[in-house]
């Protein structure tokens, strides 16, 4: 690999990568029963705060790098001049990703068992009667959840093998105007369910007394880091094949607006069918494969909207599965100049191994117990709400401190004043000291 690198055929089209990279299973899956467990309109709230106080900036920190680095996310870190210890920051992030897309795929792979299921009809007789018993046989099985697994993973691979434009851009041009169909029509569709104003005021209406809680405020920020995508150097990777001429700021609101929009979307495609049928929003994990496809059962044309339903999970996995992948894959082609395919065949089987354990927690290995949850859960929560509010804090202290602050700023394309000050100051002092906050309350240091 030499010569000319890699680019978005448009600004439109890294914008939408992003996006795709943005939003997910993290949006429809995890969004709705994280909102769930934790009450709602109430979570909502500091769970966009979250959004706007530590993933925005973050979110223009690693576009700002990304470009500026000119390569992967490790070359990144290694570009402006800095620390020794910094220049390791960026394995970090394919390490991350590696870790994220190995429970990723499995329930990446879920969805799409359900979509086939659903499609094919299997899903609306035989499993009909129960849909608990159903996805416990299915999870608890070793054959079933390792080959899905490994088909979503193919997928991904095949996207990513096929390159930025060809496969990336793609991929994401084709599925996120059908995802974003989807989603505002299963919307409109639960709204004329009778009782469907329930969902609504839960969503939004805020239960003040959950703020008590302070396992909310670690998963509401946990959540803000996993749906955006922040923290595994995605952004950074996306930022490497992005023009000059581009715009960073524009193009973080774009990527902040769209995955927060797909969340609420989702919220209102989920939480009003919930009500409506009487079901408890505070299911868990299992909120989307059990009790949304007894609702869908019982719904008119659910059958239709069911299916659609597990298709638009799947179609959202592809793209974040994609953006994962892509970190480890562009640093592997950059720093030891494998071939593209190569380094996709590589990261593709670690993956697939790495999330054996997580694919099996419900069967084999289901009395492994770390915590008070089984492999899955505790690689999810992990993730989420520690790794990446680390990673997320290193990045904020590399570009506010180590990267010089004007040059950061103007790599941003932040006009000096005001835009550049506010943000170096969030990523300098607001976002860590957030951050460090909340992990240190949520683990009863503080
Ligand atoms: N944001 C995606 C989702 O909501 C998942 C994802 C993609 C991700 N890239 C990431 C999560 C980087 C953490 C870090 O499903």
């Amino acid at each position: 690999m030499s010569g000319q690198r890699e680019q978005w055929t448009s600004g439109a089209g890294f914008v939408l990568a992003t996006i795709g990279a943005a939003v997910g299973l993290g949006n429809i899956w995890r969004f709705s029963y994280v909102a769930g467990e934790n009450g709602g309109g109430a979570f909502l709230l500091v769970y966009a705060i979250c959004v706007v106080l530590i993933g925005a900036p973050i979110v223009i920190a690693e576009l700002a790098l990304g470009r500026s680095g000119g390569g992967d996310a490790v070359t990144a870190f290694e570009t402006p001049a800095g620390p020794a210890l910094w220049r390791r920051a960026g394995w970090i992030g394919v390490a991350g990703s590696v870790a994220i897309l190995s429970y990723y795929s499995v329930i990446a792979g879920w969805a799409l068992k359900y979509f086939v299921g659903g499609a094919t009809g299997a899903l609306w007789t035989t499993a009909a009667a129960g849909y608990g018993a159903y996805f416990t046989d299915f999870i608890s099985q070793v054959g079933e959840p390792l080959a899905w697994q490994l088909a979503m993973i193919g997928i991904a691979m095949f996207v990513v093998a096929g390159g930025v434009q060809g496969g990336i851009e793609a991929a994401n041009k084709i599925l996120m105007p059908l995802l974003a169909l989807f989603v505002v029509g299963l919307a409109a569709y639960a709204a004329t369910l009778p009782g469907a104003g329930a969902g609504w005021s839960f969503l939004f209406v805020p239960d003040w007394s959950v703020l008590a809680r302070k396992e909310l405020y670690i998963a509401a920020m946990g959540q803000a880091f996993f749906s955006l995508g922040v923290g595994m150097a995605v952004f950074v990777t996306y930022a490497s094949y992005m023009s000059r001429e581009t715009r960073i700021p524009r193009s973080a609101a774009a990527i902040v607006c769209g995955d927060m929009a797909f969340a609420i979307l989702a919220g209102l495609a989920i939480f009003p069918a919930v009500f409506a049928f009487g079901m408890s929003p505070e299911a868990g994990p299992k909120l989307a494969f059990i009790t949304l496809p007894q609702i869908f059962l019982q719904m008119p044309a659910g059958n239709v909207m069911g299916s659609l339903f597990f298709g638009l999970l799947v179609a959202a996995a592809i793209t974040s599965m994609v953006s994962l992948l892509e970190v480890p894959v562009a640093t592997l082609i950059h720093r030891l100049r494998l071939r593209r395919w190569t380094a996709v065949t590589l990261v593709g089987l670690t993956v697939f191994v790495l999330g054996v354990p997580s694919a099996l927690s419900y069967g084999l290995l289901e009395e492994v117990r770390i915590g008070d949850g089984g492999i899955l859960d505790f690689v999810d929560q992990t993730a989420s709400n520690y790794l990446l509010p680390l990673a997320g804090i290193s990045i904020c202290l590399f570009v506010g401190w180590v990267w010089d602050g004007r040059r950061a700023a103007a790599a941003a394309d932040l006009a000096q004043g005001l835009p550049a000050t506010l943000w170096l100051w969030l990523l300098k002092v607001v976002a860590p000291a957030t951050i460090l906050l909340i992990l240190f309350d949520s683990t009863g240091v503080l």
